[in-house]
């Protein structure tokens, strides 16, 4: 469709003078836990090819707070929770954690700032050494960062088993003696072994029964009450990380694309991406449902080698003006409402409907 005219930039307040606003919640005050800011990662892929797997993606995430990330394969996350976590570097950008800058830092002062950013794996099957005993897989962070030794470090490893609703005198056995759900219950003790602040759980369920599913996502919820833990969530659908997150953030091709609180987004979204995801969600509330206006996503992601000009999301969006300003002009991510953040140049029309 080519239907609607340019439209003025719009500041936050002319953007919806007539709307209460959204999102009101308050910022708590002080430095967020984690900042990433303006984070790229390229990965060089053969001779002058460059894949932007993550470009130009900044965001915050706060103590206590679970912020979901969300997005369909092969749009970035991983790649993102490798750098936020720094277990590789960014090609360009800045993590900031505690008001730390990680990627100024080297050697053992990465290190020590890295024992309080864990993550848990999509594949709890791939993500454990078979050759170690689950005690051995437990205490490996503990051996490696010398925390714990003998007599105090097995004792840790069985006090962690418990938290995680395994049996502590299971320490000897090997992960193929494990089901799914509990080799993912192994994995989660291993990224609590450091007492993080924050915990990166990149699909930790989307490998499991759905059965299971819920299970993992109520123990890693009484986990963070527990011990104060932050979450960054990531998820290719927004049916999981609506439980469990209060913000999400809404990845499209190695860019964010939207943020909001979550109920906020479940309501209403700014941008079609957002939309077209939702759509592939049953709503509960079936006055909500009975007057949803289903958008179905057509083609394939594009390839991160080669990302659309202008917005990237123009090849499929629905409403594209094409030519025109949404394959020319690369929307900045702004604030439409108080918020709610999106990069789309017909954001207003998206919150209204896509007519
Ligand atoms: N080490 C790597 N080398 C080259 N390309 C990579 C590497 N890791 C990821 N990619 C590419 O980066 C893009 C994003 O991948 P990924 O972060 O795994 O996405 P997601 O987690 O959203 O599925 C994909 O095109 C993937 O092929
Ligand atoms: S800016 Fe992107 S998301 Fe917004 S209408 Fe244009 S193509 Fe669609
Ligand atoms: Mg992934």
């Amino acid at each position: 469709m080519a239907t609607a005219s340019r439209p003025r930039r719009k500041t936050v307040t002319s953007a919806l003078p007539a709307r209460p606003p959204e999102g009101t919640r308050p910022e708590p005050p002080g430095e967020p836990l984690l900042r990433a800011v303006d984070v790229v990662k390229h990965f060089n892929v053969g001779v002058g090819a460059v894949c932007r797997a993550v470009d130009g993606v900044s965001f915050e995430i706060r103590a206590g707070e679970t912020v979901g990330l969300v997005g369909e394969s092969g749009c970035g996350k991983s790649t993102l929770a490798r750098v936020l976590t720094q277990l590789t570097p960014p090609t360009s950008g800045r993590v900031i954690f505690e008001g730390v800058e990680l990627t100024g830092l080297r050697g053992e002062s990465l290190r020590q700032q890295r024992k309080h950013l864990q993550m848990i794996f999509q594949d709890p099957f791939a993500s454990l050494d078979p050759r170690m005993t689950v005690g051995d897989i437990i205490a490996e962070p503990l051996t490696n960062f010398k925390v714990m030794r003998g007599k105090a470090k097995d004792a840790r490893v069985q006090e962690l088993l418990r938290v995680v609703g395994l049996n502590p005198y299971f320490n000897n056995r090997y992960p193929h003696e494990f089901s799914g759900g509990q080799r993912q219950r192994i994995g989660i003790a291993r990224a609590l072994a450091l007492n993080p602040k924050l915990i990166v759980c990149d699909e930790p369920v989307s490998a499991l029964d759905v059965s299971i599913q819920a299970q993992i996502i109520n123990l890693l919820e009484d986990l963070q009450a527990e011990f104060h833990l932050t979450y960054l969530f990531i998820a290719h659908d927004l049916s999981v990380v609506r439980h469990i997150s209060q913000r999400v953030l809404v990845m499209y091709l190695g860019k964010i694309v939207e943020i909001a609180p979550s109920d906020d987004l479940y309501t209403n979204q700014y941008h079609p991406y957002t939309k077209a995801l939702l759509s592939a969600v049953p709503v509960p509330d079936p006055r909500v449902e009975s007057q949803r206006r289903l958008v179905e996503l057509s083609g394939e992601i594009p390839s991160p080698l080669h990302p659309p000009s202008g917005c990237r999301f123009h090849t499929r969006c629905p409403i594209a003006q094409v030519p025109g300003v949404c394959s020319e002009d690369e929307p900045p991510l702004e604030e439409k409402a108080v918020g709610r953040f999106a990069a789309c140049h017909f954001s207003a029309r998206v919150r209204t409907g896509l007519d």
